[in-house]
């Protein structure tokens, strides 16, 4: 067994580039190993994976954990972007095991291919009043509006909150994106009382219904947390991803390459979530000869492993596979459809190697500064 090599980069920094650079130091990562250490933005070391078949095992086995209890204890929670232990905050994203299996069966079937096929029309006509609201300006910045408003407008009426919500849902939403701890903290608290709209809203949506079917020791505030979390891993990621699809369509011309193959494509050159969350080994493990001590912080690189063409890992895998892969892709698909269909004369007022894509870092990806078009050509 031999300890993985430390790689003196930092693939964690904020970043501002261009749309057609490739992020930093993935190459370096790559080339150091299948598992190499980098120092952690909260301290110490974290090892990332950047091999496409150690991933796979790595993300399938139970010797690693996602409870934030088992994080370094050195580890600032805020710097580290950590929510609460599983013993405090039971969610998707903390539990593990059994639990985590549990709360699983309860959101899986609110969120398949099936059940998000039916509200396909819904979400195409979300997309196409919001573009047309936006098609009578010369000049349009999407980036600024669209691309906030589109995925939070499709998740609200899927959950049952009355849209009226819509506009200061956008708003918190924009504010997560800055890095003010207050306005960050303000938009989470905006982002929960949605839950909560969505319960009492008198509508049957998909909030009551998983509300039916969360364990019967499910506490009332653990349901909205439940809500919230949908919100939080489905809006920056399907934001981001927009704003590159439909610089790439618009790019592309009509008649270009699928509107299935661009979504594909663009989710696995620049995948919003360029990392999966933290996980810690429990105890020592070992992957391609290569040792992890107990209790090490893993990352798996997503945008290095995507980058060199290995099964495409934008939406992660095991336990843990993005449970909104389904809705995410048809928000997408539907977006470049009806861009293509109702705005055929639409064009990018910049050339696409003017655009630029910018990052807070951590484990966070980037997301185009500015998308401006003339919907109308
Ligand atoms: C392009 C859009 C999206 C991308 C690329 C994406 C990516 C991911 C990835 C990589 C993971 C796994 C993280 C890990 O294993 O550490 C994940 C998990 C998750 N995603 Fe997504 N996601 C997207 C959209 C959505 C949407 C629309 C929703 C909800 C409606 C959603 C809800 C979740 C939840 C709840 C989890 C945690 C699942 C679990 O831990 O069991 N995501 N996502």
């Amino acid at each position: 067994m031999t300890e993985a090599p430390h790689v003196d980069v930092d693939p964690f920094a904020a970043t501002s580039r261009g749309i057609d650079e490739p992020a930093p130091d993935r190459a370096a990562l790559r080339a150091a190993g299948p598992i190499v250490q980098v120092d952690a933005p909260a301290g110490g070391r974290a090892w990332i994976v950047t091999d496409d078949a150690v991933a796979r095992q790595v993300l399938a086995d139970p010797r690693l954990v996602k409870d934030p209890a088992q994080a370094p204890p050195t580890w600032d929670r805020r710097t580290a972007g950590l929510e609460r232990t599983a013993a405090e905050q039971p969610s998707l994203t903390t539990l593990d095991g059994p639990a985590h299996a549990r709360l699983r069966r309860a959101h899986a079937p609110l969120l398949t291919g099936k059940r998000i096929r039916e509200q396909s029309d819904r979400i195409h006509e979300i997309a196409r009043d919001l573009l047309t609201a936006s098609a009578g300006a010369a000049e349009v910045d999407l980036a600024a509006d669209f691309t906030t408003r589109y995925p939070i407008t499709v998740l609200l009426d899927l959950l049952g909150v009355p849209l009226d919500r819509v506009d200061r849902a956008t708003e918190a939403c924009r504010l997560m994106l800055g890095t003010d701890p207050a306005d960050q903290g303000a938009a989470i608290s905006a982002l929960m009382d949605l839950g909560a709209a969505g319960l009492d809203s008198g509508q049957r949506g998909l909030a009551v219904e998983l509300r039916e079917r969360v364990p019967p020791e499910t506490t009332a505030d653990e349901v909205n947390y439940h809500l919230f979390a949908l919100i939080f891993a489905g809006q920056l990621t399907t934001d981001a991803s927009l704003g590159f699809l439909l610089a790439r369509a618009l790019a592309d011309g009509p008649g270009g390459t699928p509107d299935d193959e661009l979504v594909r494509a663009t989710l696995r050159r620049y995948p919003p979530a360029p990392f999966t969350l933290w996980r810690y080994t429990t105890t020592e493990v070992e992957f391609a000869g290569v040792r992890l001590p107990a209790g090490a912080p893993v990352l798996v690189d997503i945008q290095g492993i995507n980058a060199h063409g290995g099964a495409d890992l934008s939406f992660g895998a095991g336990p843990h596979f993005c449970i909104g892969a389904q809705l995410a892709q048809l928000e997408l698909r539907a977006a470049v459809a009806v861009l293509r269909a109702d705005f055929p004369d639409a064009r990018l007022t910049v050339p696409f190697g003017e655009l630029r894509q910018s990052g807070v870092g951590g484990i966070q990806g980037t997301r185009l500064t500015a998308l401006p078009v003339a919907l109308r050509g």
